[in-house]
């Protein structure tokens, strides 16, 4: 049977709740099929915050002037078959670690890359929080281009009580089964409505700011995501309704930058 690998990005500092969570489903997925676990400890890793240049959007991310492990955090990440994002809720978000984890990664969001990954998201907290940040880290995940397969939101409070325990067993099986079943579909999902808009959105932008994002537009023309014929990232069947609502907001996008581009230069 061939091993799934999977690569959690482990937003908590410390072996708590969160891990726990995270062991209880590598032990409903090995149940599922063959699967080899690896945490990527954030508050471990060399990993500084952004200094907020920009210097990636614009020019590459291999123009980032720190010198860390975020290029091999992101070579970890392609390794993978599967990612699991994994944080508590802290102050009603995701922890620092993790947040700056996706901050030095946010070009990403400009030039997405994780095509063939599914991503699994997983939050705990103390009473709530936990479905704001599910939200947040499936609309990340998305925007770099996971196929999101499965989450849990789970209530982990000191000491649980046995419902919530059980309840929590049940969204990690749940969860589990949602992941492994991704992960034995080597084909991918059609892209929702949103998937599709932000597709046509961005392919606006970028192709009228190339002057602003070069490395974008770049990486875009590259990919052939400018072409006529392209409809979505990857050659999946796009939803006809779908297709057409993006066409009418990548015009949108595009009437209103040309407009605000114009404004920008003096012009009428
Ligand atoms: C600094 C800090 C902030 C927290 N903020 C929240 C919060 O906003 N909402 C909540 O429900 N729980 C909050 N909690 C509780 C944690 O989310 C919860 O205990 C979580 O399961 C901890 O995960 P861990 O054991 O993996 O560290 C907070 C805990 C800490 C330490």
């Amino acid at each position: 049977m061939i091993q799934k690998k999977i690569l959690v990005i482990m937003g908590s500092p410390r072996k708590g709740n969160t891990y726990r969570a995270c062991e209880e489903l590598r032990g409903a997925m090995e149940k599922e099929l063959a699967v080899e676990f690896e945490y990527l400890w954030l508050a471990d890793a060399d990993l500084l915050p952004c200094r907020g240049c920009g210097a990636c959007f614009v020019n590459g991310e291999d123009r980032c002037p720190i010198r860390d492990d975020a290029a091999l955090i992101v070579q970890k990440m392609q390794e993978a078959d599967g990612v699991v994002f994994a944080s508590p809720v802290y102050g009603m978000n995701v922890t620092g670690q993790m947040k700056i984890f996706i901050d030095r990664l946010s070009y990403t969001f400009h030039r997405p890359q994780f095509f063939e990954k599914k991503a699994l998201l997983l939050a705990t907290a103390g009473m709530l929080g936990h479905g704001d940040v599910l939200k947040y880290l499936g609309m990340v995940a998305r925007q770099w281009g996971f196929e999101v397969a499965g989450s849990a939101g789970l209530v982990t409070p000191d000491p649980l009580p046995p419902h919530r325990a059980s309840k929590n067993r049940e969204m990690i099986t749940r969860a589990a089964a949602d992941f492994a079943g991704a992960l034995r579909r080597p084909a991918r999902r059609s892209p929702g409505l949103w998937d599709v808009v932000m597709f046509h959105g961005q392919r606006a932008a970028f192709s009228n700011m190339e002057s602003v994002f070069p490395a974008d537009h770049r990486y875009w023309t590259e990919k052939g995501w400018f072409g006529r014929d392209a409809r979505y990232f990857v050659d999946v069947p796009v939803n006809p309704l779908y297709h057409a609502i993006g066409i009418f907001v990548g015009w949108l996008s595009t009437r209103q930058m040309r407009k605000d581009l114009l404004a920008e230069g003096g012009g009428p």
